[in-house]
């Protein structure tokens, strides 16, 4: 089988590293890739945002099966086109990717499906937005979101109307985040433990996967700005059986179905953020994609071939798949450079991954590399490395992980100390 992978960042990573073992495939391409993943995979010089390039070289090297890794691609359509030439697709159509690309569009969607989740209201035009703002029955703290994709910079929680209004003003008459910020959604501001759920569908039928926890912020003790991911392990010690029950029957299951009935049949993977309120879980939001760097723990705990799993969902056809999980857990310990998720350098050398490499249950993926083993690796990126391993429990991991992360080094390198800390302690 020819399977091509779409994307270049730590999701892509863990992606390639999980099909590049799998028996069925014999040519692996990753588009752009990136040179840590040209390691398992064949790159493609095709940019994610270029959908005709992605388009026409698909069909022309005639892939069995497409993964596509983020949510820009999917929503400008990728999926939809690639079928449309009878290319098996793991990743929703544009329409069902909304759930991720449109905030109005999920927060109405769910109020639609009665599917909990925080208050909201919609505005386009900011008088009206900045008048239910200073309105002294409006309730504080509340959050302003850009509708649009907004490389999760788009959320402002505010504490005083002041605040409030400066952001929306900012989104809806400033330009602030371009046509992503052309209309705002103003929601209530759920207070709770925040936990990732995720499940496969295959449109009509879904699997849930294993559990696990991020870590958004940038400094220890959840202190400093918000990232696309510091860190992570699974299994989550906050999500137990009756929690994720309930998940399923009051946001999943209806999720699916009401995406179904609106003609908007969601393939892929769903990726719920999720609150969990005196109230019970709410919804934060939804993404179209796998979480980075959740999938970097998810990829080893499955006990067997991803290939199956992602060409079920991508055919329609999931009924009587049932993943297994490895007794095992996992940790993700990134590895940022220093300023990252503000500026930062790019270009300084690297040292030590081999050695780390090399310990037992250590997995490194690259997330934002460049240069090879020859001339040497460089940080390219903000998140540069996600240092994972596995381990019988999760301090086992955690301890492998945090070892590895020890043996690399670059000048202002930076890393959370406490990834999984709080989830031992609980269980200890
Ligand atoms: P989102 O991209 O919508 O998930 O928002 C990014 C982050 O903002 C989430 O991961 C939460 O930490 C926070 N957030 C978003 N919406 C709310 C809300 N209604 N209440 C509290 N925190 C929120
Ligand atoms: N780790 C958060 C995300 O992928 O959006």
């Amino acid at each position: 089988m020819r399977v091509l992978v779409v994307g270049s960042g730590g999701r892509e990573a863990a992606l390639v590293w999980a099909l590049h073992t799998s028996p069925s495939i014999d040519r692996l391409c990753c588009a752009p890739g990136s040179a840590g993943i040209a390691r398992l995979a064949e790159r493609v010089p095709i940019s994610v945002d270029d959908i005709d390039g992605l388009v026409d070289h698909a069909v022309a090297e005639r892939y069995d099966l497409v993964v596509v890794g983020p949510e820009a691609p999917l929503c400008a359509g990728l999926s939809d086109r690639l079928r449309s030439h009878g290319i098996d697709v793991f990743g929703p159509s544009a329409a069902a990717a909304e759930l991720e690309g449109s905030k109005a569009f999920s927060k109405e969607f769910m109020a639609r499906h009665d599917i909990p989740t925080a208050g909201f209201k919609v505005f386009t035009e900011a008088d009206a937005a900045l008048a239910y703002l200073r309105d002294p029955g409006t309730r504080y703290p509340l959050v302003v979101k850009a509708d649009g994709l907004a490389a999760g910079k788009g959320v402002i929680l505010a504490d005083t109307a002041d605040e409030a209004c400066a952001a929306a003003a900012d989104m809806l008459d400033g330009g602030a985040f371009g046509d992503a910020g052309r209309r705002v959604v103003i929601e209530d501001r759920l207070v709770g433990r925040e936990v990732s759920f995720f499940v496969l569908s295959d449109g009509s039928r879904y699997v849930e996967l294993a559990t696990c926890q991020d870590y958004k912020r940038a400094l220890d003790g959840d202190a400093g700005n918000n990232t696309g991911g510091m860190g992570c392990y699974s299994p989550s010690v906050y999500l137990d059986a009756e929690t994720r029950r309930t998940i399923r029957e009051k946001v999943i299951e209806p999720t699916i179905r009401g995406m179904a009935e609106e003609g908007r049949a969601y393939r892929g993977v769903l990726y719920t953020g999720l609150m969990l309120t005196e109230q019970g879980p709410q919804v934060l939001e939804y993404n179209a994609r796998f979480g980075d760097p959740e999938t970097q723990v998810l990829m080893p705990r499955l006990d067997g071939d991803w290939l199956p799993l992602l060409q079920a969902c991508a055919r329609g056809s999931l009924e009587g798949v049932e993943p297994r999980w490895k007794d095992e857990a996992a940790v993700c310990v990134v590895m940022a450079a220093g300023g990252y998720p503000g500026s930062y350098e790019k270009g300084t050398a690297i040292a030590g991954l081999n050695d780390a490499e090399g310990q037992p249950g250590v997995i490194v993926y690259h997330a934002g590399t460049d240069g090879g083993d020859e001339e040497g690796w460089k940080t390219a990126g903000g998140r540069v490395l996600g240092v994972t391993a596995t381990g019988a429990t999760l301090a086992d991991a955690r301890d492998r992980a945090y070892a590895a992360v020890e043996r690399i080094r670059w000048d202002a390198e930076h890393h959370r100390t406490d990834i999984a800390l709080d989830a031992i302690k609980r269980d200890a």
